[in-house]
């Protein structure tokens, strides 16, 4: 989809629809008022009628409407003016898309962009409506008979952007480019959460990065068993043992900070299928354990995004991935394991297979000198016992990082929840046979899986986002949602700015 930035005239824009905000007070937005003026009062009469009462999400759509150049004239309910906020915008953005896409137009223009949204600016305004849009687009298929794809296929080219006035245009120009550079990453994260595991493993992962390396000119190196075995990655590889898809562990570097700047490093789960291993899983729902890849999806659309936005920063991206399997050759519990970093791990539960292989990627970290190392999995399904499918579980060891974090998850609107990691859960982690354990027992459970983690990850400031209840949506809307890939960018973008 085409998106363009122009100062409009709501009443002399010809095309195919005109997209206008109304609120549940009634109140036209600026644009409503142009149109409901040249048209000798239509909208107002309409809303006198009460077939139009504003609340958010609703949508109405007028045909030919005096003296207004377009053929249709959307309105989008906002709900009240008070409560307005950057989420009730993009709701309202995603409402109008579906109409939009519902209806015959192929090209639109809006004027959602020049409302006030609390004190955001045009050109924040400008990202959020092109991300929403985007996001609302988003269709998965990539594996479809040809037909069905091209049934598929939708039909609406193009939206034009108003912004109230010409002096905007600029600033909205970059919210424009923001907006589709953090789209992109986003549809690249669902996209290879979506695909099959038969077709994402491992192999298929590390070429999707070679591949963006080779488009955007950053470096990307691909490590295989033999190069793991030297490093002594035993936790990752006691992993990938039982799969006949080979382990893969992949290096990225988006190297565009300053000299000696010391980068970020991003590390992501990358189980492309995660039956649990020898403790193997209940049957119901297992499919979804394809989506035990989001962690390293994220990092993968981060680094599309980033590298689309030529963001001047340090950042390195490290994934682990494999399969965890149940084969005559898989690590069994009971097992120990030797980790890279030296320290040694009972494997009391095969399921618990994330920590084991990131634990191996974040001794690997250390080698960068990192500012910071953020690991990004789909870790716990007590994480979604614990917050849901609404925000993103944050654990850190540096308070500072934590709070960068979750301010960039608000203004990105892509939210995280700061859980604790005291000393106190620590002990849960005991073995009587080896350093540790690799799972804590029922109570907290995604808190010791975090306890876990942040043994390997004691010589640098580390936090850690729980995706398990974020990075996919079950049921009906089944797929995967691209976060945090907002989150990061956003985390990223502000680092580039100090
Ligand atoms: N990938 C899962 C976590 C998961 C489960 C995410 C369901 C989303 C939905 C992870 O590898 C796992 O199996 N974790 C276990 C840990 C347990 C054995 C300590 C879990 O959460 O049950
Ligand atoms: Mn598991
Ligand atoms: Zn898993």
């Amino acid at each position: 989809m085409k998106f363009s930035i122009k100062n409009g005239n709501a009443a002399k824009e010809l095309h195919d629809c005109v997209i206008l905000g109304v609120y549940e007070s009634q109140e036209l937005s600026a644009a409503a008022q142009q149109v409901d003026s040249v048209s000798d009062g239509f909208l107002t009469k309409i809303l006198k009628r009460g077939d139009f009462d504003g609340k958010l999400e609703t949508t109405l759509i007028l045909h030919d409407v005096a003296n207004v150049a377009s053929a249709r004239v959307m309105l989008v309910g906002l709900g009240k003016a008070t409560a307005f906020t950057e989420k009730h915008y993009c709701k309202a953005v995603r409402a109008s898309l579906k109409a939009l896409v519902k209806s015959g137009a192929k090209n639109a223009v809006t004027f959602l962009a020049e409302l006030t949204v609390k004190k955001l600016a045009a050109e924040r305004r400008v990202a959020l409506l092109v991300e929403a849009t985007l996001d609302a687009h988003y269709k998965f298929d990539a594996i479809k008979r040809k037909k069905e794809k091209a049934d598929t296929i939708n039909n609406l080219l193009g939206i034009d952007i108003s912004v109230a006035s010409a002096n905007e245009i600029t600033e909205a120009n970059a919210g424009l480019a923001h907006g589709e550079a953090v789209a992109s990453g986003v549809s690249l994260a669902k996209d290879l959460g979506n695909l099959p595991p038969n077709v994402c493993n491992p192999t298929y992962l590390a070429e999707q990065a070679l591949a963006l390396g080779q488009h955007y000119g950053f470096k990307v190196e691909v490590l295989e068993r033999e190069a793991l075995e030297k490093l002594g990655m035993g936790s990752f590889l006691g992993v990938s043992q039982g799969s006949e898809t080979p382990p893969k562990f992949i290096i990225m570097q988006h190297l565009k900070g300053k000299e000696g700047e010391k980068p970020v490093v991003l590390v992501g789960k990358g189980i492309t299928f995660d039956t649990g291993g020898i403790s193997l899983k209940p049957g119901a729902e297992m499919d979804e354990m394809k989506y035990d890849m989001c962690g390293a999806a994220s990092v993968l659309g981060t680094f599309k995004t980033i590298a689309e936005m030529d963001l001047k920063l340090n950042v390195v991206g490290l994934i682990p991935t494999c399969e965890n399997m149940p084969d005559g050759r898989a690590t069994r519990p009971g097992d120990v394991l030797t980790s890279m970093s030296g320290l040694t791990i009972e494997v009391l539960n095969t399921d618990a297979e994330g920590r084991l292989i990131l634990c191996d990627a974040l001794t690997y970290a250390e080698r960068f000198e990192p500012s910071a190392v953020v690991d990004i999995a789909t870790l716990t399904g007590a994480c979604v016992i614990a917050l849901g499918h609404h925000a993103t579980g944050l654990f850190s060891n540096h308070d500072a990082l934590a709070h960068e974090l979750l301010r960039a998850g608000e203004t990105a609107l892509d939210r995280a929840w700061h859980m604790p990691m005291w000393d106190e859960y620590h002990p849960l982690l005991e073995s009587n046979f080896a350093d540790l354990a690799n799972i804590g027992g029922r109570a907290a459970g995604s808190i010791t899986a975090a306890c876990f983690l942040s043994r390997f990850a004691e010589k640098y400031h580390w936090a850690h986002l729980d995706i398990a209840g974020t990075a996919w949506k079950s049921g009906k809307e089944k797929g995967g949602t691209g976060r945090p890939v907002p989150l990061l960018t956003a985390f990223l973008v502000n680092r580039a700015n100090q």
